[in-house]
């Protein structure tokens, strides 16, 4: 792990936060890689769970919400974690994760747990009082539910179906932590599946999304031995929730969850009419009834997706004599897809090299390099998981061919430079 971390600083893939001002706890900013890596993953799971379905709309709701609605989904009351505060140096920390029954920073004595909630407050407006408190969303579902007329209305849409969303989430943890796993400001990708108020649909639909998101991890890289599925105890279950599943990854660290998927019945359709005195109920043409229906909802966090494909494909190997770094992301997900390197600093070669970046750059995200030894140039691109190089030696200047070389097998191949959109985009491979 602190290879990683360190990696992630020196390439520009995950910086602290306002380091500067020497950090603030647990928050991270992704540099000029790391926001290619995120992007990716976002796309490899937008494509999976809404482009290539017919089943599945998507939605891009405002993080900031009426407040009602925190109190209609059970945030309000129920979104808390148990806490304890040291009498002596007011440090605060969650009960079920210390040890003793001192302080674990001064030896002090410690309150009585008591309930703290996770949601971040904020005002809306000018004026700063209780009327005008609202809260920064600890979770994007809300806005699919409280959406859910607007989306029937417009959409056309017949059960089941889903509702896909991207978007950033905040919750003020007690104990952040371990990089990017859990911070306060973080990025979710979740998908409400709306079902027919039926228990055998409920247990099919909940396998069916179960097996599916497990594999999606497997198919953009992840090895299925770092992967488990857990499901919850009856006590750990959240307020919304009658049965949940989580994906967990191997972390460094121990199992960490990086997906749960959770049978939510419909509670938060029930609890937003009631609130709202709005209908959002759903007519069943073929039985001729109005039901509000039941969710089952497969929701990841971005960031700990990225951590567990980084960590999964970071790898040390030792290429002709030299070790080497090489990420082995899968190719849809590396930052850089290509990168055009002139064999030799001649200005023929680099002009040469110059005329293919231009040629990829619109259909790829492609680097120029032309610092240093080709071998140090091989291994800059490897530490960073770009998948292909592309060389112009000699030979391109006679007859217009360039080799080909892998990340991991560190195979060449030589080939038309008229051929290289074609084979990269069968090699980066975003149709399977
Ligand atoms: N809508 C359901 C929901 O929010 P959750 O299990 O609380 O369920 C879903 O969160 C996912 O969001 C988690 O599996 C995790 O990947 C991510 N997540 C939750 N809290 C997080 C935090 N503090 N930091 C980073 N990711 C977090």
């Amino acid at each position: 792990m602190e290879k990683l971390v360190a990696l992630c600083k020196r390439r520009g893939i995950v910086f602290p936060s306002s380091e500067i001002y020497g950090g603030l706890g647990s928050t991270w900013d992704y540099g000029p890689l790391g926001v290619e890596l995120k992007r990716n993953i976002k796309e490899a799971w937008w494509r999976e769970m809404v482009q290539r379905r017919s089943d599945i709309v998507g939605l891009d709701a405002a993080i900031l919400m009426h407040p009602r609605t925190w109190e209609a989904s059970g945030h309000l009351q129920n979104f808390t974690d148990p806490l304890v505060d040291c009498k002596s140096c007011k440090h605060r920390f969650r009960p079920d994760q210390l040890d003793g029954k001192r302080c674990p920073e001064c030896g002090g004595e410690l309150t009585e747990p008591r309930r703290f909630n996770l949601m971040f407050k904020t005002f809306i407006g000018p004026v700063e009082d209780s009327s005008h408190t609202i809260y920064l969303r600890p979770e994007t579902a809300q806005g699919i539910f409280v959406n859910f007329s607007n989306l029937l209305d417009t959409q056309r849409l017949k059960l089941p179906f889903g509702v896909a969303q991207i978007g950033k989430s905040f919750r003020n943890e007690i104990t952040p932590g371990n990089f990017i796993f859990r911070t306060r400001e973080f990025e979710q990708m979740e998908m409400e599946f709306f079902i027919p108020p039926d228990p055998a649909q409920e247990a099919r639909w909940f396998d069916y999304w179960v097996d599916n998101r497990l594999n999606w991890y497997i198919k953009f890289g992840i090895r299925p031995e770092n992967l488990r599925l857990r499901p919850h105890a009856a006590e750990e279950l959240a307020h919304y929730s009658r049965g949940t599943t989580d994906i967990e990854y191997r972390f460094p660290f121990g199992w960490g969850e990086l997906e749960g998927i959770a049978k939510r019945g419909s509670y938060d359709l029930d609890r937003h009419s009631e609130f709202s005195g709005k209908d959002l109920s759903y007519f069943d043409e073929e039985t001729r009834t109005r039901y509000r229906p039941w969710v089952v909802e497969p929701a990841a966090g971005v960031d700990r997706v990225l951590l567990a494909f980084l960590l999964d494909a970071y790898s040390e190997d030792v290429v002709d004599g030299e070790p080497r770094v090489v990420l082995r992301l899968d190719p849809r997900l590396a930052p850089i897809k290509v990168a055009v390197l002139p064999l030799l600093r001649k200005s023929e070669q680099v002009e040469k090299a110059l005329a293919v970046r231009n040629m990829l750059q619109p259909y790829f995200v492609t680097a120029y390099d032309q610092a240093g030894s080709i071998g140090r140039r091989y291994r800059r691109q490897d530490e960073i998981g770009t998948p292909f190089c592309v060389t112009i030696d000699h030979q391109t200047m006679e007859d217009d061919t360039v080799t080909l070389r892998d990340r991991d097998s560190t195979e060449q191949v030589r080939l038309p430079i008229a051929a290289l959109v074609t084979e990269l985009t069968e090699r980066i491979g975003w149709h399977r």
